[in-house]
């Protein structure tokens, strides 16, 4: 019913707004000091050859990835005019296996009122019988956030070209009855349809310190009524940005968005505004209280679950009609200074698009590169099972090290008697990496690789595992060290860690890592812990980059196996 009436509206809007429309166009913002800071031509130094990103300029957040008629679609934060953020547009790619990117126009960019100073993020939502809608905030003239909601031109159209504005944004405002601060209300999520025949969403708030998920209801998708209660708030923590919620199951078949029932898991993640966290919770949706009830444990600030370990910010999952899997979208971001990703004349990177499901354990979310990447690799290299003496690094040769595919597992059983033991007041993983890492000798560990590493080894970003004895069972760190990663003194090198739940008594300890250039995204414990790093080598560039492995405990270790690959370029946003 919902979707035969926006079909009706749509069509309406074509009529009665076909020239609205077009004189909206017209009025379409540019800011020409931002043109200026383009440099001639981008930098093609730290250039991926296999993530998403524009052939130059600014991106920022992925919006409403959805698939439709067979083929992905991503939508991306984007400033046309520069390098710098501003100017924000929903530029436009379309995939048929997520790797290989065609560009399109922008699909979305200031047109109306409710979004005449910014197109800001937000989500697709597949109505039913097929029909995509996004909903996102715009910028108003009085530089208030709002919401709106675009459809689809012409729905015959794979491409989905041309998006129509609902001549009735915007759909949600800030009022002072409603007490929602207008500078703190953004990115609404996909919608999810409940048994009562209502849609909801919810959207990023804060309140003083508390952050909010706000809910609103709508029988049309187009008149929203915002819920009494949020879905859930936390006081203390500033902005939520980019709220996203889904449910999950222990099983890598993914639930499309509106499942409920038996064995069904809900997740809630939030964008930190001020740590730049994406941090999740695992627990249930009460749909007959539309709210959601974190597992006992895991309430307060989100107990410190994250997507990923280093950076990855502004995230977005999707639920893939076409292969039954949610695929989860982030942000990477530069460590370069402003005045050097200027300069360069790009910014962002998106990470490999990741399946995301619930861990057996129920206790938190596993991530895992989709299956497609691996049509990339090239040529193997292969070892068998090889001892790791202490003291010892390995290089992995016949690969191309600057853009790679490695998969190593170690076998650590026999040699947890020298672990070292955990002080219980670490509880801070990325600090115990800082202050332990790849060049302070343990008992068990530092082990790993050394990747987009130069000869001489004045370069690297150490990604490794370190074991500590605790109580009654032995604790995992993982680390990527990128102090070294650089001989240029000025890219941010902050050393990221995490803990790993794998028990290396039982269990192998593996380590999966994507090499590009100038991004580091690694898997350890097949998707238990992620971490992703942006590094800037001065030597250890293109052909010059180097892969190792190493062990600087004073136990040995053993690689059970150990795969690398060459990756071959994905063609992403090319122009032709
Ligand atoms: C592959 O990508 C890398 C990194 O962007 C680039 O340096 C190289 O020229 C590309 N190779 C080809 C054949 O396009
Ligand atoms: C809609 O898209 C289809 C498929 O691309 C195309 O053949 C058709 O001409 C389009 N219709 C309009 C009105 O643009
Ligand atoms: C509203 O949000 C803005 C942006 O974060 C903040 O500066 C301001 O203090 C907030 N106002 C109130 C009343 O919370
Ligand atoms: C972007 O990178 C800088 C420098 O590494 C970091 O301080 C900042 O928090 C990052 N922003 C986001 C949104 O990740």
């Amino acid at each position: 019913m919902a979707s035969f009436y926006l079909w009706l509206m749509c069509l309406c809007w074509m009529i009665v707004l076909g020239h609205g429309i077009l004189e909206a166009e017209a009025s379409h913002r540019v800011y020409r000091n931002l043109a200026s800071l383009q440099p001639a031509s981008p930098s093609q130094t730290y250039r991926t050859s296999y993530h998403f990103q524009p052939p130059k300029n600014w991106m920022n957040d992925p919006n409403g990835p959805t698939v439709y008629k067979g083929l992905y679609h991503l939508f991306y934060q984007y400033n046309p005019l520069g390098p710098d953020w501003g100017n924000i547009v929903w530029a436009h790619s379309t995939s048929k296996d997520l790797i290989n990117w065609n560009p399109h126009k922008a699909a979305i960019f200031p047109s109306q009122k409710g979004d005449v100073n910014g197109c800001w993020s937000g989500s697709t939502t597949m109505l039913r019988g097929e029909n995509p809608a996004i909903l996102y905030t715009g910028i108003d003239p009085k530089n208030q956030q709002v919401q709106n909601l675009a459809v689809p031109r012409n729905l015959s159209d794979p491409y989905l070209i041309e998006w129509v504005k609902s001549p009735y944004n915007p759909l949600m405002t800030p009022t002072p009855e409603n007490k929602i601060n207008s500078s703190s209300f953004r990115d609404p999520t996909t919608a999810w349809l409940g048994p009562d025949g209502r849609w909801r969403v919810i959207v990023g708030n804060k309140l003083n310190r508390r952050g909010k998920a706000l809910l609103y209801r709508s029988k049309d998708f187009v008149r929203w009524t915002k819920a009494q209660h949020p879905l859930y708030s936390i006081q203390g923590t500033g902005m939520w940005e980019c709220p996203d919620f889904y449910p999950v199951s222990s099983s890598p078949i993914g639930l499309d968005t509106s499942t409920i029932g038996e064995g069904v898991k809900h997740v809630l993640k939030v964008s930190l505004d001020d740590t730049k966290h994406d941090q999740y919770a695992i627990g249930t949706y009460v749909h007959s209280k539309d709210v959601f009830v974190p597992n006992a444990g895991a309430a307060e600030k989100f107990s410190g679950l994250r997507y990923d370990y280093g950076k990855f910010y502004a995230s977005k999952t999707f639920y893939d009609s076409l292969k039954k899997r949610r695929i989860l979208w982030g942000w990477i971001n530069e460590s370069l200074s402003r005045e050097d990703y200027i300069a360069q004349g790009w910014s962002g990177v998106q990470a490999i698009p990741r399946l995301i499901w619930l861990d057996k354990s129920g206790k938190q979310l596993v991530q895992w590169p989709i299956s497609e990447i691996e049509t990339l690799r090239q040529k193997k290299v292969g070892y068998p099972l090889t001892l790791l003496k202490s003291g010892s690094t390995l290089e992995v040769q016949g690969i191309k090290a600057a853009q790679a595919d490695v998969d190593v597992s170690f076998q650590v059983a026999s040699q947890l008697e020298q672990a070292d033991a955990l002080d219980p007041s670490w509880t801070d993983p990325q600090l115990l990496c800082s202050q332990k890492g790849a060049s302070v000798r343990g008992g068990t560990g530092p082990f790993g690789l050394k990747v987009l590493a130069s000869k001489d080894l004045q370069e690297y970003t150490a990604v490794f595992f370190r074991i500590f004895k605790a109580r009654n069972k032995y604790v995992v760190l993982m680390c990527s060290d990128q102090s070294r990663s650089s001989l240029n003194e000025k890219p941010d090198k902050t050393t990221y860690g995490a803990f790993l739940d794998v028990d290396p008594l039982h269990e192998e300890l593996s380590l999966r890592s994507l090499i590009d250039h100038s991004i580091v995204e690694s898997f350890g414990g097949k998707g238990k812990a992620c971490i992703t790093s942006r590094v800037y080598p001065t030597k250890a560039l293109g052909n010059e980059a180097r892969l190792y492995v190493f062990n600087y405990g004073k136990a040995n270790v053993a690689i059970s196996s150990m795969n690398a690959w060459t990756m071959k370029n994905a063609s992403i946003n090319r122009k032709n």
